[in-house]
């Protein structure tokens, strides 16, 4: 990876459109030199607290701050809990405090610099505290680059299940810099990827078969391959968000693979296996279900399934008895029967829902 450059400027900008709250996805490489000033700009802020966990901050938190000092800012780190166990409302309040120390007002920006946990843990503080704070994401993940940086969906995890206290609260500005992903290990790397594989499955079939042609570089994490891969991934969702910023429908489509992604995961009870990994079994597993019920012709979960196993994902389903898979895909355990949106494939590039029953989803014999 070629050597971070201060005030380098972005390889591209994705606009997300969603009116008076509208803003822009930079992505490019040596971007932390030259974000402080982009922040400064876009936020009129005076402060700026930097969220994030030990192993990142350690690495990149400093070429941040700089930035913003040099911006005219007064900057601080604070550090949170590392992991998606820490996502919760103690971790919240521990966050409050510490941004009350720093004397957060409405005239400071809270910067998220990590992945999808660090984002949403600072997301959800900056959505509440004093009825909402400027927000700015810096994601270091390529889960939290091409997804969950995305979108405004902010939040924490409860005791009794992920992600149900939240908010919408759309950031500034997010600031995407492919530096950062050379410290990511290569598992995580990978999981991350599922999720833009899924966006050029169920949205657009050249980009898939771009992807197709350079899945390794990709992985490999080449500029001139990852580089456009970022660009249209964040496009596409941010083109499916702003149709829909409250998942009303098309941002279902989203959710290709996760139905049985979410079941493998609590079937896991979230340990051992990483959300894109059980992602990419999800989708396999949704393509060949599309292709079962005559939704698309046949060789698409093939394509699918291939280009997942070079990106070095797994793509069979974990073997759990059938009638457990069925119960973790009861959302409404008291109607056994309550139909589900499974996201289904008609072709590679195209999805549609199909509301059907768990046991339809996962027919004996299967
Ligand atoms: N808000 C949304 O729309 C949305 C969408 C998808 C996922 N999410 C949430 O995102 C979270 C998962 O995000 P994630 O996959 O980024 O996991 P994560 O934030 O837990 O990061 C994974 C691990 O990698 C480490 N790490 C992060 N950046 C690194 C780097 N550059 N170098 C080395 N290590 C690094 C982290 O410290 C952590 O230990 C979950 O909580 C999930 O619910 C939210
Ligand atoms: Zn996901």
């Amino acid at each position: 990876m070629s050597e971070p450059q201060p005030g380098a400027q972005p390889f591209a900008t994705v606009p997300v459109a969603l009116g008076d709250r509208s803003y822009p996805i930079h992505i490019g490489s040596g971007l932390l030199g030259w974000l402080g000033g982009e922040i400064a700009r876009h936020t009129k802020a005076t402060r700026a607290a930097v969220v994030t966990v030990p192993m990142v901050g350690r690495r990149y938190a400093g070429r941040l701050l700089r930035s913003l000092w040099e911006a005219g800012l007064e900057a601080r780190r604070i550090g949170v809990r590392d992991g998606d166990a820490h996502k919760n409302l103690r971790e919240v309040a521990r966050l409050y405090e510490a941004l009350l120390d720093f004397g957060a007002d409405r005239a400071t920006v809270v910067v998220a610099l990590g992945g999808g946990t660090v984002g949403d843990l600072a997301g959800f503080a900056a959505a509440t505290l004093l009825r909402g704070l400027p927000f700015v994401q810096v994601p270091t993940t390529l889960l939290a680059m091409v997804d969950a940086s995305v979108g405004g969906k902010v939040g924490v995890n409860l005791p009794r299940g992920k992600n149900l206290v939240g908010a919408f609260h759309q950031p500034r500005l997010v600031g995407i810099d492919i530096d950062t992903l050379a410290s990511l290990p290569v598992r995580e790397r990978a999981a991350g990827l599922a999720e833009v594989v899924k966006a050029g499955a169920l949205w657009d079939a050249a980009f898939f078969e771009q992807l197709e042609r350079n899945a390794e570089s990709v992985l490999r994490l080449e500029p001139e391959a990852l580089l456009p891969t970022l660009e249209r991934a964040c496009a596409i969702k941010a083109q499916i968000v702003a149709e829909d910023e409250r998942e009303a429908g098309r941002r279902m489509l989203l959710n290709l693979g996760h139905t049985l992604a979410h079941a493998i995961e609590t079937l896991y009870r979230y340990r051992r296996i990483l959300h894109g990994e059980a992602v990419a079994m999800g989708m396999v597993f949704a393509a060949r279900r599309s292709e079962a019920l005559g939704l698309c012709p046949p060789g698409v979960a093939g394509r699918v399934e291939t280009l997942l196993r070079r990106l070095g994902l797994p793509t069979e389903l974990p073997h759990f008895p059938r009638r457990a898979y069925l119960s973790a895909l009861r959302v409404d355990k008291k109607r056994r029967d309550a139909r589900i949106q499974f996201v289904a494939l008609r072709a590679i590039g195209r999805a549609e829902t199909v509301p059907l029953t768990p046991a339809e989803i996962l027919p004996a014999g299967d």
